[in-house]
Parts: C-alpha cells; structure tokens; sequence
C-alpha cells in the first residue's frame, strides 16, 4: 500500500469516483458536495496523493500549487486541501506516509513551503509531522464575487517549509479562493 502520486491531468474517472466515494465517507457534513466534485471553492487539487486498496481509496492527500503573498514576498504553495483515512485504516501509519509523500514531491517540484487550515484540535496532530502553527496572521482569500474575505476563526493556520526554510512575514493573501 505505496502512496502514489497522481496529477489531476492523469486523473481517470474510476479515480475520481473512488475519492469522491472516500470524501463522502470522512467528510459526511460536505458530502452533498462532494458527492459532485472534488472541487472546494472551486478549486480543484494540482496533484493527489493516493493510497488505493483494489478499487477503494483508503487514503488521500489532495495538493495546490499556487502563489500566494506573504507579506510582500511572493511564494509557492503546496496548499493541502482534503487529507483522509477510511475509519477502518486509520491509526495504521497511513496519514504520516501520504503527508511525508506529498512534501516530498513538493520539493521535487521546488515549492517554497506546505500550507494547511485546519481545526485548533488537529494542529496537535499536523505537528507530530513537523507541521508548524502560524499565529497572529490574516488570512484573505478572495470568495466566489471576487471580495476579499478572512478564513473563518475556527481555523488555523500550519506551514511546512520546503525550499525556504522559514515563511516570510506578514499576512497571508492567497492571490484567489481557500482550497
Ligand atoms: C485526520 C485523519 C486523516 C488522521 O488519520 P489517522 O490514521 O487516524 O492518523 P494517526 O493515527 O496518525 O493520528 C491519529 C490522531 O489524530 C487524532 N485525530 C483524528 N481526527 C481528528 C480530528 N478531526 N480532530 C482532532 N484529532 C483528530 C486522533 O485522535 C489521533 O490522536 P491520538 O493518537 O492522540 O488518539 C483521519 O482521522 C481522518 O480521515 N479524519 C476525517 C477527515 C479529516 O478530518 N481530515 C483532516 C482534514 S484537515
């Protein structure tokens, strides 16, 4: 059960229906959405990191690239959009190997650092991963009518540095929607 690394290009419909299937089991309160995309605001994943057991998706990772603003600085993101195990394979190790596949292949790809929004509560867990939190930024992102918006409070923010080894300071514009 190797994670794979598979773009959004390359991406086939059984794939597609398999993620959608694993998105609607572990995100049950979005299911109505994801039951029809895969796309969050709009966005959908640049790549995916999967784990496939036959024809099921037990685990996933999807990833963003994009250039966003920090501060003044413009950088390049690996924004980390749905990240799940199937309640039956969780606690197996499998959330730490498609997280650990997903930075790597984002350095390969010369990215400057990982970004995720999370629960305050789940932070605990990213930072097991080497995840770490950023307090005391905005967060802006442009929503559907093109205004600028904050990130909901509930959320918080992590940084994974991969090609800079630290984030630039400043706010955090997203340069388009949340992923
Ligand atoms: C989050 C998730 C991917 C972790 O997978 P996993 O295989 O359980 O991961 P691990 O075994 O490495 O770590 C599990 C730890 O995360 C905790 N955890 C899992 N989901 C959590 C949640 N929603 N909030 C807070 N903690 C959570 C578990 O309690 C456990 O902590 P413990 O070891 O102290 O009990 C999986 O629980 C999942 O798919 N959840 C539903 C979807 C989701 O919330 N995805 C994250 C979106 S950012």
């Amino acid at each position: 059960m190797t994670p794979r690394i598979v773009p959004e290009t390359s991406l086939t419909s059984e794939q597609d229906a398999a993620i959608r299937a694993a998105l609607c089991e572990c995100f049950p309160v979005d299911r109505e959405i994801f039951a029809a995309t895969r796309s969050w605001h709009g966005t959908y994943p640049t790549w995916s990191v999967l784990v496939a057991l036959e024809d099921r998706v037990i685990a996933l990772g999807g990833f963003v690239e994009r250039e966003i603003l920090v501060g003044a600085e413009r950088v390049r993101a690996a924004g980390v959009q749905n990240v799940l195990v199937v309640p039956e394979h969780r606690k197996s190790n499998l959330f730490r190997q498609v997280m650990s596949a997903a930075m790597e292949e984002s350095f390969r790809r010369e990215l400057d650092l990982g970004l995720l929004f999370c629960t305050r509560d789940l932070a605990r867990v990213y930072g097991w991963l080497r995840w770490r939190l950023l307090e005391g930024r905005q967060v802006i992102r442009v929503d559907e009518s093109g205004r600028f918006q904050p990130l909901p409070e509930k959320n918080v923010t992590m940084f994974y540095p991969l090609r800079r080894p630290d984030i630039p300071p400043g706010d955090i514009h997203l340069l388009g929607n949340d992923w």
